[in-house]
């Protein structure tokens, strides 16, 4: 037992803990006259702030749930420690150190030897990274490095950003941690090891490319790891699972850095991946932020938005960035189930070709980065543009069931003032005179008034096929359906091969979904068999219809006379693949007939080149998919 911090000292960290400072580091505070300041409430989800901080006291207090304090009750608080624990905290934050009683008026002790479990698990990570940071310079690292070149990122970047790599060995990192004392209950508890079957600690990164992953005050709490060798038939990208200091659903990668920015320019963008987070930073767009490995979620929203308040009135903007409008889709849907208030400060862009942000700035530098940020499309048109987009405009028929769909989304929208601006829009794309547009609207404002439409069903908003049950008899999505009924079943013996077969391969939006929310919960390979699988795939899942039919595949029997094996499985798989490659050679095809390639050379080598490799690719699945019978 260390004993108990001297009084004085808890007094000194007070005093030099100023709690504008501190709270700071997680809410954007205002100020709010009379000397005392305001945010968004940290510690309950609310959008106009009612937590009030007066420096001059030393207090805080939310009016909204209750919540107040000094200083190290805030640290308690938001960062979930024990008083001991949040006093050595600060005293660490304010370059202090602290003397320790043994019992009171009792001998004294200097440096404490046992602190709590957070900072623990914190400093584990900071040793790892350290660790990681230093490999990369390693022979062994080279894939490392060149990835990292490839993406367009030197030294200096990658070392800013604390990028490591992990050795292939099965426990250079547990041994070395393990060296610096910390126990192994500690190392699997982090996360940075596990069990292997035979019983030994091993690490749980090898042989990856590592980004560490850190809170809103910097802390390290985690890891992102990409694949980089061939014989990794692990995931793309492995990250830390849910630790008692990590917690996926509300960190967002490279927040710790940004902060300032979003707060200053009132914007965050936010971008897919760890190597679009640099991209972007480097190429001046310093408010960029990622998921890791998850989808965009409420817990997300609510962190952004304390720091995006500004006085009285949330009036920041979220820019989302996609590589492909179909991404785009899903992100608005999920937008429009939050708050209009949210909706109408969210704006869409969408990179050209399908290119991310670090494949842009690859491909055409820094300014184009910048540009696709500036060029970004409020949600609300996004949604009616991408609406439009499913019919036909050049017919009558195409024109008004184009009208009677993107109403409804225009009705929708709680400022009023807003709505003929939109109907006008509206018009003028769709090729249509006002009056018969603002009718539409004013009819399905109607509806949302009589409650026929409920205010803001997510499924509802763009995609409406999206809401279709897909039937279990239908014979054209069977591979489809048998592929994800294997991974919910028996994700074991779905293997890496069902990871590597990537959503596009499914033409169901029910099929997508449901194969999304397996990969967000980290491939089949992170599946164990049984109940709490197909739960956890239907936590990941916002889609209600998806969800119940995930329930339906987990006792659906397999459509399978023989044995359910290996090669049923193989064979499965690259069936599915095969129907994916045949839709995409279809209109390959299609498009070369039509190509002149006299007028056309160059484009016509390129696709035929490209229709070449996917006939080479089908009849590779193909053969594979006979071989196993
Ligand atoms: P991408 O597949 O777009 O990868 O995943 P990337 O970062 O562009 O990498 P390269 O260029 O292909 O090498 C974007 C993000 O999605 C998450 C990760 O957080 C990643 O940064 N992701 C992706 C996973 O969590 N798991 C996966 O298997 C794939
Ligand atoms: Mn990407």
């Amino acid at each position: 037992m260390a004993g108990r911090i001297r009084d004085t000292d808890i007094a000194l960290v007070r005093e030099r803990s100023p709690i504008a400072e501190v709270v700071s580091t997680r809410v954007t505070l205002r100020s709010a006259g009379g000397g005392s300041l305001k945010g968004l409430c940290p510690f309950h989800d609310e959008k106009t702030p009612s937590f009030t901080v007066s420096p001059a006291r030393g207090f805080y207090h939310c009016f909204g749930c209750g919540a107040g304090g000094d200083v190290i009750t805030f640290v308690m608080e938001s960062e979930m420690l024990g008083f001991t624990e949040a006093v050595e905290w600060l005293a660490s934050r304010a370059g202090l150190t602290l003397t320790y009683e043994e019992s009171p008026g009792g001998r004294t002790v200097q440096q404490p030897k046992r602190s709590g479990q957070r900072q623990r698990l914190v400093e584990a990570h900071v040793a790892a990274a350290e660790f990681y940071a230093e490999q990369l310079g390693t022979p062994g690292a080279r894939p490392a490095r060149q990835y990292l070149a490839e993406r367009g990122f030197d030294q200096a970047v990658a070392t800013e950003y604390g990028c490591g790599f992990a050795p292939t060995e099965w426990d250079a990192l547990t041994k070395h941690l393990r060296g610096r004392k910390f126990t192994e209950d500690e190392l699997v508890t982090a996360g940075l090891a596990k069990q292997s079957r035979r019983g030994t600690l091993i690490d749980r990164f090898r042989g990856r490319l590592l980004w560490p992953l850190r809170e809103l005050n910097g802390d390290i709490v985690g890891f992102g790891a990409r694949r980089l060798l061939d014989d990794d038939d692990g995931p793309k990208y492995l990250n830390t699972p849910e630790t008692p200091i990590y917690k996926k659903s509300s960190l967002l990668y490279g927040l710790d850095r940004a902060k300032r920015e979003i707060a200053k320019r009132h914007r965050a963008v936010v971008v897919e991946g760890y190597t679009d987070v640099m991209a972007c930073h480097v190429a001046g767009v310093p408010t960029a932020v990622a998921t890791c490995g998850t989808a965009f979620g409420a817990e997300h929203i609510s962190v952004l938005r304390r720091l995006l308040m500004d006085q009285d009135e949330f009036r920041g903007e979220v820019v989302f960035t996609f590589d492909g409008d179909e991404a785009g889709m899903k992100a608005a849907r999920r937008a429009f189930e939050e708050d209009q208030r949210f909706v109408a400060q969210t704006f869409i862009a969408v990179s050209p070709d399908g290119m991310d942000p670090c494949e842009l700035r690859l491909a055409n530098g820094d300014m184009a980065v910048r540009d696709l940020i500036e060029r970004r499309t409020p949600l609300v048109r996004f949604v009616l543009q991408s609406t439009m987009d499913r019919y036909d405009l050049d017919t009558v028929e195409g024109r008004v069931a184009a009208m009677r769909a993107c109403a409804p989304h225009v009705a929708r929208l709680k400022d009023r003032a807003q709505r003929p601006e939109y109907a006008r829009w509206l018009a003028g794309r769709l090729g249509m005179e006002i009056e018969p547009v603002t009718r539409a609207v004013a009819e399905a404002a109607n509806a949302v008034a009589r409650g026929q439409r409920p205010s803001a069903p997510a499924a509802e908003v763009p995609t409406e096929p999206a809401v279709q049950r897909p039937s279990s008899e239908d014979p054209v999505l069977a591979v489809e359906r048998e592929a994800l009924k294997l991974a919910v079943q028996d994700p074991v013996l779905a293997g890496p091969m069902f990871d590597a077969v990537e959503a596009v391969a499914y033409t169901h939006p029910v099929y997508v979904a449901i194969r999304e929310a397996i990969a967000a919960a980290g491939g089949v390979v992170e599946g164990t068999s049984g109940p709490e699988w197909v739960q956890r795939l239907q936590d990941g899942c916002d889609d209600l219809v998806a969800q119940s039919v995930i329930g339906e595949l987990a006792v659906e029997p397999v459509r399978r006379d023989g044995e359910v094996d290996a090669r049923y499985a193989a064979v499965l798989l690259a069936r599915l693949q095969e129907i994916a490659v045949v839709r995409q050679i279809a209109p390959l095809k299609n498009k070369l007939q039509r190509l002149n390639p006299v007028e056309k050379p160059d484009e016509f080598a390129r696709l035929s080149g490209e229709l070449f490799a996917l006939e080479q690719h089908r009849r590779g699945l193909r053969e594979q998919a006979i071989g196993g019978l």
